[in-house]
Parts: C-alpha cells; sequence; structure tokens
C-alpha cells in the first residue's frame, strides 16, 4: 500500500516515514518551507525501505492535480504539511490562513476526484482547546476560540474534514490531537531542526547546552501551578509516529466513511522547571536558565486524557520522558556533530 505523507520532511513527519516505511511504501510531499531537503538522505539512511519525494508546494493546484496523477494507488494521506510558529501567525495571519488551509482544500478536492477508497489522517494540535476547563483535557473539552489564527487554522481544517468526510462515502478520517512531541529517533539520524530561533522548549535547551544559544528563559514561574513554572504533556516523537501507525490502521479496519478526533499524548503533565532537573540528570549537562517574563498566550497546565487512543486504536505510548530528552540531546549532538560526552 502506498501512502502520501505531506510534510514528510518536517519534524513529526520524518519520524512517521521511518516508522511507516517499516509496512508501506511512502511518498513524501513537502516545499521545504520549513525544512531541508538533507533530510531526505538523512531518512533514507534509517528507512526501511527507500521513501519518494515530490517537491509540491501544496498551496499551488496545479501542482497538486500532478501529485495525485502520478500518485493516484495511494489508499492514505498523511497531512502534516503546515505552517506552525504560534507567534509567527499572529503577526502574519492572512499566511497562515493560506498556507495551511489551502493546501488541505487543494488535497480534498483531488480526493474528491479519485473513485478509491482514502483513510486520511490530519496532524490537529492541543491548542485547539485553548485554555481548559478541566484537566486532564478529554476529546469532549469544548472547543473554545483559538488564542491565534494558527490555533484557528487546525479548528477550522478539523471542520473541513469533518464536513468532507460527511459528504465523500470514499474518505475516513481522524484528526489526531497531538500534546507537546519532543525527542528524536534512536539512530539520532533524524531530530527537530528548528530554521531559526528555536520556538519550543526543547530545542531551546539543547541548543543552550550545545553552546548556541547563551542561556534559556523560563516564561514565568508565577503560574498556578506546585512550582510556579507550566505543566505540558511531553511526548515522545516516535510514539507519536506510531499513534499516525494504528490510525491509519484502524481506518482500514472500518467499513464506512468516519470521521473521529484523538487525544495523543502521555497523560502526564511536566513542569518546565522539571524538565531541566531531567534534563540535567539524565545528560549530565547543565542548563543556563534564567527567570523571565511571560510570554503571551501560555495556559498554566495542559494534559491529555489518552483513554480513548488507549482503548479504540490499541496505542500505548512506550518511551519516558527521560529516554525523550536523552533522544533529543543526542540527536543536537549528532547533528552539530559535538564531542563533548
Ligand atoms: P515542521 O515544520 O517540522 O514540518 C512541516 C513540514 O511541512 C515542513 O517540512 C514544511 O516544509 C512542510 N510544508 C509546510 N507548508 C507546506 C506547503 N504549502 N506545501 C508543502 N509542504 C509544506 O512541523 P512539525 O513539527 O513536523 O509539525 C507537523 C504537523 O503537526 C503540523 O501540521 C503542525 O501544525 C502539527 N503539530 C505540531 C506540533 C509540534 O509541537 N511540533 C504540535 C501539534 C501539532
Ligand atoms: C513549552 C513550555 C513555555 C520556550 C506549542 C504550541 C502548541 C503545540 C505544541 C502546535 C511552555 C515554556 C518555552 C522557552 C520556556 N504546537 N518555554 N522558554 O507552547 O506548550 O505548545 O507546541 O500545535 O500549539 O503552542 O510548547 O515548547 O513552546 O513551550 O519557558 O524558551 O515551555 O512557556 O510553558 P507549547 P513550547
Amino acid at each position: 500500500m502506498k501512502v502520501l505523507v505531506t510534510g514528510g520532511l518536517g519534524y513529526i513527519g520524518s519520524h512517521t516515514c521511518v516508522e511507516l516505511s517499516k509496512k508501506y511504501s511512502v511518498v513524501i510531499a513537502d516545499n521545504l518551507i520549513n525544512s531541508k531537503i538533507e533530510v531526505l538522505e538523512r531518512l533514507n539512511s534509517i528507512a526501511h525501505s527507500r521513501v519518494i519525494f515530490e517537491k509540491i508546494d501544496l498551496r499551488n493546484k496545479k501542482e497538486v492535480a500532478f501529485l495525485f496523477e502520478k500518485h493516484g494507488d495511494i489508499t492514505g494521506i498523511i497531512h502534516f504539511a503546515a505552517l506552525k510558529a504560534v507567534g509567527e501567525s499572529v503577526e502574519k495571519p492572512l499566511l497562515y490562513y493560506e498556507n495551511n488551509i489551502n493546501s488541505l482544500l487543494n488535497i480534498l478536492e483531488q480526493v474528491q476526484q479519485l473513485n478509491s477508497e482514502i483513510n486520511f489522517i490530519f496532524s490537529s494540535s492541543c491548542t485547539v482547546y485553548g485554555e481548559p476547563l478541566n484537566l486532564p483535557i478529554t476529546e469532549e473539552e469544548p472547543i473554545k476560540k483559538a488564542y491565534s489564527p494558527y490555533g484557528e487554522t487546525k479548528q477550522i481544517c478539523e471542520n473541513i474534514i469533518s464536513s468532507s468526510s460527511k459528504l465523500n462515502m470514499n474518505l475516513k478520517s481522524i484528526s489526531l490531537r497531538y500534546f507537546n512531541p519532543i525527542g528524536a529517533h534512536e539512530s539520532a539520524a533524524i531530530g527537530e531542526l528548528p530554521l531559526g530561533k528555536p520556538q519550543n522548549l526543547i530545542p531551546y535547551i539543547t541548543q543552550t547546552v550545545a553552546g548556541l544559544r547563551e542561556e534559556l528563559t523560563i516564561f514565568g514561574n508565577d503560574y498556578n501551578t506546585p512550582d510556579g513554572t507550566c505543566i505540558r504533556d511531553y511526548i515522545h516523537v516516535t510514539d507519536l509516529a506510531n499513534a499516525h501507525i494504528k490510525a491509519f490502521e484502524y481506518l482500514i479496519e472500518k467499513e464506512f466513511s468516519t470521521n473521529e478526533v484523538f487525544n495523543i499524548g502521555t497523560g502526564k503533565g511536566t513542569s518546565v522547571m522539571e524538565i531541566i532537573k531531567s534534563f540535567q540528570d539524565c545528560t549530565g549537562k547543565k542548563v543556563n536558565y534564567k527567570i523571565g517574563k511571560r510570554r503571551e498566550g501560555d495556559v498554566d497546565a495542559t494534559f491529555a486524557e489518552n483513554n480513548k487512543a488507549l482503548d479504540t486504536l490499541s496505542w500505548s505510548p512506550k518511551y519516558s520522558l527521560e529516554q525523550a530528552l536523552k533522544s533529543a540531546w543526542n540527536w543536537e549532538k549528532n547533528y552539530r556533530k559535538l564531542n563533548n560526552e
């Protein structure tokens, strides 16, 4: 079976392609707007079968039509391609609406013209919940007004997929709402590769320890949490990658068109201070940090209730937080060719 992976050279996409390649043939469509072509070689060095790459801008209808003409024999689509920087989306909302929504529309337009069944998985985010009313967050948590245009694109895309699934009997779909993916493949051949200054906590930590950044700023220690720093649900990217395979296999087994959502997290919350301590303990490296001001839009705590995915998809996270943090550091070291064990 052939699976189309949009955004497959990105962080989560590349890890998912490695897992997919154990059983499926994989075609990646990516325009490299937030990834590097060198990832393809790195990915193929650990893939179980060679993945094919198509340089396609999904905003471009003609390019998407070409993609589907060439690979009309796909049975699945995992749609990762999107812009994802929350702060940038506030400054450039049109870019985010255009990229994230038009890419999806162009793909679904082609899906509609196929006469075969498509199992479709969408990269959604815990950001769709905004500030949660209840913890842990279940899939029943009400969807509130999004904090950012980025978050709003995820809400809109989920709705578009749901309406399309109702009309197109060939379309079976799942939106996976990821919590905070971290870490890297155990080979350290691929990992998170932010272009420019990292926005997320873990790459900021690894780049600080690697000497690329002077110090980490903890965004506030006056939150309503035991140590005052924000709590998040950090999940190893390989566990997240495997959730896509489980979701895909679940859809294949479904007889009729369906549209479902699942939280993908560990179910455990960890504070920023706890992350720093665990990182130091499991790598033996000191993290330079200072306490700074709160970052706009951050909420005290988010972590998942993941029972729906555990029970329905027969998926469960396998890696510990320490393994995830260690793998993130191994990747950073390997990528920067650091030799400072
Ligand atoms: P990423 O930026 O590393 O990967 C996204 C890939 O999509 C990149 O390779 C980029 O070049 C490509 N892309 C973007 N727009 C494109 C377009 N118009 N045409 C073709 N390719 C395009 O991001 P990631 O962290 O791997 O995230 C993957 C998905 O998961 C995104 O949809 C993101 O919103 C979602 N998500 C990410 C996180 C996270 O913390 N990383 C959390 C929740 C959800
Ligand atoms: C984690 C914690 C920060 C950087 C983001 C998106 C969300 C989803 C997942 C896509 C927070 C703190 C961070 C730093 C810090 N992505 N922090 N100093 O904000 O939970 O979620 O990624 O869908 O939509 O918002 O992740 O890694 O940015 O932050 O203190 O330099 O680390 O305040 O508490 P976040 P993050």
